[in-house]
């Protein structure tokens, strides 16, 4: 069987998308309704984070624990991988142990190092760049609440960040319109690479941006590595955030996302993220449906 890699939502086509997103809303209902599923029985899940996380790692570990397997939490303070041992020596070693690899680190050329080496399937659990195991929840959360993505306009709103490259990479596979708008200056690096693609626009004014928008989605101002811009950032993002003002220029029936953690009073004010547009907790713990669709689809031979 040849190895599969989840780096990108490029890794997979857009029909296995759309059955992972139907067989994440399948795994939800057999576990709701208390049915035992294990496919992952003494298979191991090595998960390691260069960076923090809560929903990540619980998503993961829990997915690892209801499927039957198990799963190890690496962080640089206790393996050699943090004291300098190559990237390849350490994917080498880790995927000749293991079922699986999941990496949450900084530059993404080092998860894809690591996949160049690795005998079993690596999950990017977060780059510098991208984020797809959260779009995999982000595009189960809008199908849940209001049915196919295909063709509706999706406002993205504030850094041009590994999220937001994210949804670059979803509007083309799940077929949407993408409208960003970023301060100028820190625009998404992946969209000079699409510009003729004619479902992405690329703005500077929020406001336009929101117009028509059947999902509003921002993220906060100074991702993990960045707090030391967090001041900076403060002034050229005050314009972007998403407020009550803001969604009403969306469609009546808009939803509001965000990954989370989330800023209140800065990126998103409190009336929005904790007000009836936001589904922002069902977007979270659909980390966990998501995410064992996308391990079976992995992991599970299915011949
Ligand atoms: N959204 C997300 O990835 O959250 P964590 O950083 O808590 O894993
Ligand atoms: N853009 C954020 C996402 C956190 C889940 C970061 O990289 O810190």
């Amino acid at each position: 069987m040849t190895i599969r890699h989840f780096l990108t939502l490029k890794d997979l086509t857009s029909s296995e998308l759309d059955g992972l997103i139907k067989r994440s809303i399948e795994l939800k209902q057999m576990l709701c309704s208390g049915e035992l599923y294990q496919p992952l029985q003494a298979k191991v899940l090595a998960m390691v984070f260069d960076k923090s996380s809560t929903r990540t790692r619980v998503s993961f570990e829990t997915a690892m624990i209801q499927f039957g397997g198990s799963s190890i939490f690496l962080s640089p303070r206790d393996t050699q991988l943090g004291r300098g041992e190559p990237i390849e020596d350490s994917a080498r070693v880790l995927s000749s142990m293991v079922d699986c690899v999941m990496l949450r680190t900084y530059e993404h050329r080092n998860i894809e190092r690591f996949s160049q080496y690795s005998q079993v399937p690596v999950i990017n659990a977060l780059t510098d760049t991208y984020h797809p195991c959260q779009l995999l929840a982000d595009m189960l959360t809008y199908v849940e609440q209001r049915g196919e993505i295909k063709g509706k306009t999706v406002a993205w709103i504030g850094d041009g960040n590994n999220m937001c490259n994210s949804y670059i990479n979803a509007a083309q596979q799940f077929d949407f319109t993408l409208n960003i708008a970023c301060p100028p200056g820190y625009e998404p690096a992946l969209f000079a690479q699409h510009s003729n693609d004619s479902r992405l626009a690329l703005m500077h004014d929020a406001k336009e941006a929101v117009r028509n928008a059947d999902l509003v989605v921002t993220d906060v101002w100074a991702s993990m590595g960045q707090e030391e811009e967090a001041a900076s950032r403060t002034d050229a993002f005050t314009p972007y955030q998403v407020n009550a003002a803001l969604m009403a220029l969306a469609k009546k029936n808009a939803l509001f996302m965000h990954c989370l953690p989330a800023h209140r009073g800065e990126e998103v004010t409190a009336d929005v993220l904790d007000g009836p547009q936001s589904v922002v907790w069902q977007e979270a713990e659909n980390r966990l449906h998501s995410q064992k669709a996308l391990l079976e689809l992995l992991l599970v031979d299915h011949c």
